[in-house]
């Protein structure tokens, strides 16, 4: 396996296992450790996916031939775990978001800057071949000038499903920080920096109750706002409105348009890797607008999941290149959250400080099955 990339993936919880599933194919990786605070949940999934070694953190980050730790524990244990990583002198890719707080975020991206290394930052979803594709035809004008966007996500709440849902109730949670990665991030993708926000928050309810497990029944505070508007300002002068929310009894998710001064992109949900493309084009008279159907987009690129931001940055290091998902990219998305939590307590327009590059698209033939390195 030599001349691929080495990885260690610290924390071995659910979504493990899509990260699993991925890098334990793509040939210019090779998952060498997985490691836990559960040294026995680390060893069984390095078993289960045929990793070498299973293990604690010190695993990880003591093993010579890790390159990359890819950080899968919780957001709290974020910064500790990256920057302990970075300070070992590995790569960092972390799972969203960045870190709790804008100063944890940016105690992570000093940490990589003073050991030379690197920082990845989830969703890679966005990387995807769906996003992707819309991405860049939207940059060779098919819907002329983008000039704003909608976006939607909308349930009754991750308590109807989950055993211990308080965290996301609670102080980081909420389907702003939980949900928000992923729209935001995907906007940034297309419109560059954020330059301010404005939003109003609300709940239905101060306080909700367990609903499964063997915790039913038992009633936990709201914390933080379960339904939001926000309103979104770049940088370049596009706009763009978003609605998040816990508290609807009807699911929508996904919705993520761009509007152009040529037509309407439909694109698929950034918590997705790929889904279908559509286009809508002004209508010439009232018959038009009542007959008006999308054209559907075909989506170009291999099919793929979660690992592909860490492969993507593995190559950019072998490469001497950018990666696309950058920790800056990270810190962004996470002064943009916390932006709009601000905005919803004072009532006001809050302008966003951080700026970022906006990302390049990947590739229409990026294809993370070759072996390149
Ligand atoms: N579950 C999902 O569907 C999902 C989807 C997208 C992103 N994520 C993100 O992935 C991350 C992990 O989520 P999850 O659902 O897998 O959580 P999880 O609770 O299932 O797993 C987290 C694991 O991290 C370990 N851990 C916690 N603190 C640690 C520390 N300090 N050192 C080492 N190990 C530690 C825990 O023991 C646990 O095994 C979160 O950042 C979350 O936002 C999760």
């Amino acid at each position: 396996m030599s001349g691929t990339t080495g990885i260690g993936i610290i924390g071995a919880g659910m979504i493990s296992e899509q990260y699993l599933t991925n890098l334990t194919v793509y040939p210019d990786v090779t998952v060498h450790v997985v490691g836990d605070l559960d040294v026995d949940r680390a060893t069984a999934q390095a078993e289960k996916w045929g990793v070498a070694q299973g293990g604690d953190v010190d695993a990880v980050l003591g093993h010579p031939d890790v390159d990359i730790v890819i950080n899968l524990t919780i957001p709290a244990a974020h910064e500790q775990v990256s920057v302990a990583a970075l300070q070992a002198g590995k790569h960092v890719w972390t799972e969203k978001p960045l870190a709790v707080d804008r100063a944890a975020g940016r105690r992570i991206l000093d940490a990589a800057e003073a050991a030379g290394r690197r920082v990845g930052c989830a969703p890679d979803t966005v990387l995807g071949p769906g996003f992707q594709t819309a991405k860049r035809a939207i940059a060779e004008g098919l819907i002329g000038t983008p000039y704003a966007a909608a976006t939607g996500f909308q349930w009754q709440g991750p308590d109807v499903i989950h055993p211990n849902p308080d965290f996301l109730f609670a102080r980081g949670g909420g389907p702003l920080f939980d949900m928000g990665p992923y729209y935001f991030a995907g906007l940034v993708h297309l419109f560059g920096s954020v330059s301010g926000v404005a939003a109003l928050g609300g709940r239905a309810a101060t306080e909700r109750s367990v609903q499964v497990g063997p915790r039913a029944g038992e009633a936990f505070p709201v914390e933080v706002p379960t339904h939001l508007s926000v309103l979104t300002e770049f940088a370049a002068g596009q706009q763009a409105q978003s609605l998040l929310s816990f508290d609807t009894a009807i699911f929508r998710h996904g919705v993520f348009e761009v509007h152009g001064t040529e037509g309407t992109l439909v694109l698929p949900d950034p918590n997705y890797f790929t889904g279908a493309i559509q286009l809508y084009r002004p209508a010439a008279d009232r018959a038009g607008i009542a007959a008006q159907q999308p054209e559907l987009v075909p989506v170009v690129g291999a099919e793929t999941g979660r690992g592909l931001g860490a492969l993507d940055m593995a190559r950019a290091i072998a490469e001497g290149r950018e990666h696309l998902a950058t920790g800056e990219l990270g810190y962004h998305v996470l002064d943009v959250l916390e932006s709009v939590a601000e905005a919803v307590e004072a009532r006001a327009f809050i302008d966003v400080a951080s700026r970022v590059e906006t990302p390049a698209a990947v590739a229409a033939d990026f294809d993370p099955f070759a072996r390149t390195l």
